[in-house]
């Protein structure tokens, strides 16, 4: 049956940047969906809700710690992930930061560490992933989560929106060279959701005006992020590789 391609049962999901906002949200959903989550951000203790609401909902899930801007850490993280609950075959790369200014004021350091976690962190965090699944002769699917500013640009994002734009020729090149090993690689572009990344900005005079001048008229709701994510990680969305899939309002189809 159709419906039964989206289910995750029997497979592992790792999530990075869980502790907060979407990728919190999105453990929570790929749980609900069958998989066994393996959370990880930076700050293993900050899972401890997250990890055990999904287990005490009756799904699996595990914390682990991972700086995605080391290649040490994302090792460590998918070994302690394997000897845990076995091989992740679904990987939701979600961690990022913004750091917005103009460009002009933008130092080497600002613009070294955007780009060490959006993009970088993305590269390392596949690589390790993808190798581990042609070792074992395993199919996978990679989720990146990209943004709008992937498509579009804004004012004091430059930095961002590089970042995310080569996210999105990432899973592009990523899908070319790993479909050979049925590994597809998608990424999702949200539009704007209400996180611990812009709640200051929308909760401002600035951002209330901000939101009235989008499509929506409105912020997307976590939750709206989760059948996207499950289409392109589950056996439902298997022919669907390379793609970029706006959850967006139609913000992706105005000039923003
Ligand atoms: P958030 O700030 O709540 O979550 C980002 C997570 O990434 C945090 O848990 C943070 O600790 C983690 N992180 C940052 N650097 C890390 C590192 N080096 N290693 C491991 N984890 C690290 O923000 P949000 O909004 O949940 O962002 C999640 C993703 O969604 C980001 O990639 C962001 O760019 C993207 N996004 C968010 C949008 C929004 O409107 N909130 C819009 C479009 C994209």
């Amino acid at each position: 049956m159709a419906i039964e391609r989206f289910s995750l049962e029997g497979k592992v999901a790792l999530v990075t940047g869980a502790s907060s906002g979407i990728g919190y949200r999105l453990a929570q959903g790929l749980a609900a969906a069958g998989a066994t989550v393996v959370a990880a951000a930076r700050r293993v203790e900050r899972l401890e809700a997250l990890v055990s609401g999904i287990n005490g909902a009756g799904g699996r899930a595990i914390a682990v710690a991972l700086d995605v801007t080391s290649p040490e850490s994302v090792r460590s993280a998918f070994d302690a992930a394997n000897a845990e609950v076995g091989l992740c075959d679904i990987i939701v790369n979600n961690a990022g930061i913004a750091a917005p200014r103009p460009f002009l004021d933008i130092d080497e350091a600002s613009l070294d560490s955007v780009l060490d976690t959006n993009l970088k962190g993305v590269w390392h965090v596949s690589q390790e992933a993808a190798r581990r699944l042609v070792e074992a002769q395993r199919p996978g699917s990679i989720v990146n989560i990209a943004s709008v500013l992937g498509l579009g640009a804004k004012p004091s994002y430059s930095t961002y929106a590089t970042s995310k734009g080569a996210v999105l020729q990432l899973t592009r090149s990523l899908a070319n060279d790993l479909m050979r090993y049925g590994i597809r690689v998608n990424a999702v572009a949200p539009g704007w959701f209400e996180t611990e990344m812009n709640a200051d900005f929308f909760a401002s005079e600035k951002g209330q005006a901000y939101i009235h001048t989008m499509p929506a008229r409105r912020l997307g709701q976590l939750d709206e992020l989760i059948g996207p994510v499950m289409l392109l990680a589950s056996d439902a969305g298997s022919f669907v590789n390379g793609a970029v899939l706006p959850v967006d309002g139609a913000l992706h189809t105005r000039l923003i």
